[in-house]
């Protein structure tokens, strides 16, 4: 009895992971914007889970909506995956993604709840993470400089070419911090800001986590990032710290959708389901990566930044989601920030 169940057991495994059982269980398309090493564990959990077999493709959030935008007279991507909120609620707002509520809200936290609402349920929230800076704790050292503390801590000129971040068309981080310091600020202040900001970096990186690995590997002293970006390259022994200003920040709504015309509808729905779920949430600690997980019986790893201990500002999801809005402050920033000589 015992063997011929283990034997089943076996055969079931086998079936689950065969390419044959893959193709029985069709595809799914996803453009995954978390780092890739939750990407690859997803993919290879929910294709054991449920056979189906996922293409998925790797992009920060700015580009993912841009070539959401391009295939949309012939969708190729079935299900979005995570990155920042601003891009899936314009994804909505454009009509590129598809109205879908999942039973599974009342699980969620009001503030992913609250995304799901404010897009009519065109995208939901999958984790937060607050706006910060990385800094590396050996280079601050040599140069006898303190952690920032705060905004202004960054136009110190000690720090002249020693801060990166990234460019807020192609990263949602990066847009973030542009929309964080327009609520903080007001829209005038903020941009005689990062122009004064602008002398202190030396690149404007294509992605949002490519500044705190710099900051971690000894290429930059400060990163303007995620701090749930931090843990995971202090994990490998990188001398790395994060902190958020004590004047406010601004945090991320991830998000997730499901594009309109999507070519495996059944299975966008499949694999949406399974991403709410809590087991599928740890995963994201699991691939040390320390966001808060949305479904609130979803284990929270110490290592997950304490939103109770973080001034946050009271960031304005919807004006700031709003595609016109993204486009001119995007478009603001490049004519009057990247284009100033350093
Ligand atoms: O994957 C790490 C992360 O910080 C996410 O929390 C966030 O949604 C994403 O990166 C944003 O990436 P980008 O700034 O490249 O769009």
């Amino acid at each position: 009895m015992r063997m011929h169940s283990l034997a089943a057991a076996a055969a079931t495994a086998l079936a689950l992971t065969s390419p044959a059982f893959a193709q029985d269980g069709g595809q799914l398309n996803v453009i995954c914007s978390v780092q890739a090493e939750w990407c690859n564990m997803i993919q290879t959990v929910f294709a054991k889970t449920t056979g189906i077999k996922v293409n998925m493709s790797l992009k920060g959030s700015g580009e993912a909506l841009a070539q959401l935008i391009a295939e949309k007279a012939n969708p190729k991507t079935d299900v979005w995956f995570g990155g920042t909120g601003d891009p899936h609620l314009q994804a909505a707002e454009q009509g590129l993604s598809m109205e879908y509520k999942s039973p599974s809200l009342p699980q969620l936290h009001a503030w992913a709840q609250q995304q799901a609402q404010q897009s009519a349920y065109k995208t939901v929230g999958i984790y937060s993470g607050p706006l910060g800076f990385g800094y590396n704790t050996e280079l601050l050292a040599k140069k006898k400089l303190k952690a920032p503390q705060t905004w202004a801590d960054l136009l110190n000129p000690a720090l002249k070419g020693e801060i990166q971040v990234a460019n807020p068309a192609s990263s949602g981080t990066a847009y973030t911090m542009v929309a964080t310091l327009v609520q903080l600020m007001g829209e005038e202040k903020a941009f005689d800001y990062m122009k004064a900001l602008h002398k202190n970096i030396s690149q404007y990186t294509r992605s949002g986590t490519g500044p705190i690995k710099a900051a971690a590997r000894g290429e930059t002293t400060v990163s303007i990032s995620f701090v749930h970006d931090g843990p995971g390259e202090k994990m490998q022994g990188f001398p790395i710290e994060t902190i958020t200003p004590s004047d406010g920040t601004g945090a991320e709504i991830g998000s997730m959708s499901i594009m309109k015309g999507a070519r495996n509808l059944d299975n966008a729905k499949k694999f949406y389901e399974w991403a709410l779920t809590g087991a599928a949430q740890e995963m994201g600690a699991a691939a040390k990566q320390f966001q808060l997980p949305s479904n609130k019986s979803a284990k929270v790893d110490p290592r997950v930044p304490d939103f109770k201990k973080i001034k946050f500002i009271n960031y304005d999801y919807a004006k700031y989601g709003a595609s016109a809005e993204r486009r001119r402050l995007i478009s603001r920033w490049e004519k009057e920030v990247n284009s100033l000589p350093r």
